[in-house]
């Protein structure tokens, strides 16, 4: 199959990253935009074989450059998103803002496809902040680009994401680790890999004007995949059931650092169950039925955080 030029923006990020490797072996030529080269050149570098990807440092806000960088692609897809705000980096900017300038410039440019990336959820999770821009941006996108496709994960794992392995290192260093909302909330957790499969089957079948919510094949509760990952890591924790009002003073405090832990629109999230909604398409309608389960992929990259690392035997018999 002949390759296409393909725009990506935010593929530094852990989806990016499988997506490039991905659409780079089945010949797809790559350009990635990020805002800054020197940091993110060393990951991006090694995603893809020479010739095959390219790498561009950009304001994503400047229209002109955008203009000229979609010139000659087939597809865009946008990969960046927000989990906290920060000065400028607010998610009227990067959920609404940026994804509406992108559309029209696709639309403009008569691209084949556009592929935007944004939440499963968030049409129910009315009172987060984080949610309400996701929604927003979706509409934004399907005024300006209706052949549009907008793909909505449930929690993306992998070795390089921000959930399993910042978890596992909270319950590394922590002798309890708290239950927000009982740790009743579900989720459906797809493994990266599998996600970018989907968007790969996307391209390839020129699939477009959908909504998709992506899930994996197992329905977890928050307290359960807790519970996974102390297995995982070998270690005995307590799981505390904690009163909204702590969880929130709590959070109050961790939205102090610099990179909060959790911030008090993600426990409103945190609320919602993060399941199939029944009102759009999914991952099973158009044909791939994600296999991989998550104590299994989490089992080849937990070792990092057990105690005596991948390889060590309690009682070696050397002679
Ligand atoms: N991970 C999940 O569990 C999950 C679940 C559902 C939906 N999603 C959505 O999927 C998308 C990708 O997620 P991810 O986990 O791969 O994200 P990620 O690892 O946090 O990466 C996000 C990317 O966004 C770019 N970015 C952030 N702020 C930017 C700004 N101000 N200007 C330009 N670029 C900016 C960064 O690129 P540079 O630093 O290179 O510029 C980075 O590569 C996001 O839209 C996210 O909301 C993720």
């Amino acid at each position: 199959m002949k390759g296409k030029n393909i725009l990506v923006f935010g593929g530094s990020g852990q989806i990016g990253r499988h997506l490039i490797r991905r659409l780079t072996k089945n010949n797809h030529m790559v350009t990635v935009v990020t805002r800054s080269i020197h940091r993110k050149g060393y990951v991006l570098k090694t995603q893809g074989n020479p010739g095959y990807l390219d790498i561009v440092e950009e304001n994503i806000f400047d229209e002109e450059k955008l203009n000229n960088l979609i010139k000659n692609k087939e597809v865009c897809i946008n990969l960046i998103g927000i989990l906290f705000e920060k000065k400028n980096n607010t998610f009227q900017n990067i959920h609404v803002n940026f994804p509406s300038i992108i559309s029209k410039i696709c639309k403009q440019n008569n691209i084949e496809q556009f592929i935007h990336i944004s939440a499963l959820g968030i049409d129910k999770a009315k009172d987060s902040n984080y949610a309400k821009s996701k929604l927003e941006g979706e509409k934004k996108i399907q005024t300006n680009f209706d052949k549009a496709t907008i793909l909505r994960p449930s929690i993306v794992y992998s070795v390089d994401d921000n959930f399993t392995t910042n978890f596992m290192t909270l319950l590394n260093r922590l002798p309890f680790f708290p239950l927000y909302y009982n740790g009743e909330t579900k989720f459906t957790p797809i493994h990266c890999s599998e996600l970018s499969e989907i968007i790969l089957q996307i391209i390839n079948e020129n699939i477009c004007s959908e909504i998709i919510e992506c899930i994996g094949p197992q329905e977890m509760t928050f307290k359960e995949i807790l519970q996974k990952l102390i297995k995982l890591i070998d270690k005995k924790r307590l799981l505390i059931p904690i009163p909204l009002i702590v969880a929130k003073l709590m959070t109050l405090f961790f939205q102090l650092f610099p990179k909060p832990l959790l911030t008090l629109d993600q426990l409103k999230l945190l609320k919602y169950d993060n399941l199939l909604s029944g009102n759009n398409k999914s991952n099973l309608d158009i044909g791939y039925n994600c296999k991989l389960k998550f104590e299994e992929e989490i089992e080849k990259y937990c070792y990092m955080w057990r105690e005596t690392g991948q390889f060590s035997k309690k009682d070696l018999n050397v002679n």
